[in-house]
């Protein structure tokens, strides 16, 4: 399949480009800013952006990609640091500007026709720099300037280099997508060849011919990335497929009566459902830090999983719903991005579990695997509910996860939900839920002075989770959540409502 790649040299949106270049149609993968360039060219790209990021390039260590990608004859496109990159490359001249340019900058287009074909004459543009070229390198030409940057585009047409200072992937910039297109589509001529329907199509062959007739192990939390994996699985292998589903103790309200309705009475899946409460609560006891529950938690899922193959296997394969965001967000793809959290199906599971690992999504975004789902007449009721992250509650309770705290996330995030379901809210957000940690605040009841559980309310609006904002929820709403928590949760005196957006928060407090 025709695919553009990123380099990704640290910018916040090299994400964004990924995804912009997708909804296009076109395959576009992300790799480390310093990936060999054998590695790139076996992955035959149409077309390659270097992504923006916080260095310069006139630092000494500032980052650099494999040099032989400018000998390869592949179209490249740099983007903020990356147009910085190429100045730098061909002997242009890149320094620091008296006039730094962030926010809105009016590009005037010299030259519409090709990175800027059809995008009109003046567009406004997303600017995020304290670099800029000085001199172009020669053989460059200027194809559009700002009041403060003679050379915010240029271009290098014969060798099909580009260089833009602005940032085409955010929604601020006018025409963005067009840009992008222009230069997969018609300078780098990648086919628009990434669509669900041939992903569910190509997925399908391809883990018949990896698997043939060996026996899968899904692992199935009921949300929506591992059911839509157990469905697709089943299409692909049929009875070779059983699901597993592992109640942790740490589920939301009613889950393990609702999930085996769903995946084994609809679905109609192989379900074996095991009851581990006890085993999960009792390594969590006395345990703090947020990246030590992550890694408890994923190795006793593991312990669970080897447990059930050698009841009822032998399993050849432990298959995962693991999703593009969850590998980056863990740091395995060694790209710049810092570790953010151990995705517990990412980083948790160890080696002894003897299993080859089938991870179908992991170059997935969640809105892509909806559209699966979709594909695969997955119910809808069953496609609008919000994400829940495999540790559970335990990454919504801050500090030891006792059963009290644990009785107070659960019903007062069932109330959050509820609320904005029964208020039309629930599908407009991406995740609404109730956290609770040790601080405790003073209260009154009846005439009585409670000394009670904080509880802080958290609902975001998301796309992909990569970024989230708070959801902007009407006050009556709110009131009525707070009210509700107070009321019906014992033990709790506080509500607080969490107004920080990812980043610099994350969606879920641990
Ligand atoms: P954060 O908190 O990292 O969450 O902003 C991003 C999204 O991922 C979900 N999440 C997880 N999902 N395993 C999962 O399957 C995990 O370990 C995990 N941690 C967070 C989170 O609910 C949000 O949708």
């Amino acid at each position: 399949m025709d695919k553009i790649i990123v380099l990704d040299f640290g910018s916040q949106y090299s994400h964004l480009i990924c995804r912009r270049i997708r909804e296009d149609n076109v395959f576009c993968e992300l790799l480390p800013y310093d990936s060999p360039a054998s590695v790139i060219m076996k992955l035959d790209p149409k077309g390659i952006i270097l992504s923006g990021g916080p260095s310069s390039v006139y630092s000494p260590n500032s980052p650099k990609p494999d040099n032989e990608i400018f000998h390869s004859g592949i179209p490249i496109l740099g983007i903020c640091y990356g147009h910085q990159l190429l100045v730098n490359e061909f002997k242009g001249k890149v320094k620091r500007t008296s006039q730094k340019e962030y926010g809105y900058a009016d590009l005037v287009i010299d030259d519409s026709s090709d990175l800027f074909r059809g995008v009109g004459k003046k567009i406004k543009c997303w600017m995020s720099h304290a670099d800029a070229a000085s001199y172009i390198p020669s053989g460059f030409e200027v194809l559009g300037h700002t009041k403060s940057s003679a050379s915010a585009a240029i271009a290098n047409k014969r060798k099909k280099f580009y260089g833009i200072q602005f940032h085409p992937e955010v929604a601020h910039t006018e025409n963005g997508n067009k840009i992008l297109k222009n230069f997969s589509r018609y300078i780098s001529k990648a086919r628009p060849e990434w669509t669900m329907e041939n992903f569910v199509k190509s997925s399908i062959g391809g883990i018949r011919s990896l698997v043939k007739d060996e026996k899968v192990l899904c692992a199935a939390s009921g949300g929506i990335d591992s059911t839509t994996l157990a469905v697709l699985l089943h299409r692909a292998v049929g009875e070779n497929l059983t699901c597993i589903f592992v109640d942790n103790g740490l589920l939301r309200k009613d889950e393990a009566k609702l999930v085996p309705e769903i995946l084994r009475d609809k679905l109609g899946l192989n379900l074996i459902c095991v009851d581990s409460q006890e085993q999960f609560l009792r390594r969590l006891r006395g345990v703090k830090d947020p990246e030590m529950k992550r890694k408890i938690v994923g190795e006793e899922f593991a312990k669970v999983f080897m447990k059930v193959t050698k009841r009822q296997g032998p399993f050849q394969w432990l298959a995962q719903g693991t999703l593009y965001p969850d590998i980056i967000e863990s740091g395995v793809s060694k790209g710049p991005a810092a570790v953010i959290k151990t995705h517990h199906n990412v980083g948790g599971l160890p080696k002894w579990l003897n299993m080859k690992v089938l991870e179908p999504f992991k170059n997935l975004y969640k809105d892509e695997v909806r559209k699966i789902a979709g594909l695969l007449n997955i119910p809808n009721q069953f496609l609008m509910r919000h994400p829940f992250p495999g540790p559970g509650l335990a990454v919504r309770i801050i500090g030891e996860v006792t059963e009290e705290k644990i009785r107070i996330a659960r019903h007062a995030s069932s109330i959050v939900e509820e609320e904005l379901r029964n208020k039309g809210w629930h599908d407009k957000v991406w995740q609404a839920y109730a956290a609770v940690g040790d601080d405790h605040a003073v209260g009154v009841l009846g005439d009585e002075r409670v000394y009670g559980y904080l509880v802080t309310v958290r609902v975001v609006e998301s796309l992909d989770a990569m970024t989230a904002d708070w959801s902007r929820l009407p006050y009556e709403l709110l009131q009525s959540i707070s009210n509700r928590i107070t009321n019906e949760v014992e033990g709790v005196t506080w509500v607080t409502y969490a107004i920080s957006s990812k980043p610099p928060s994350t969606i879920e407090p641990q």
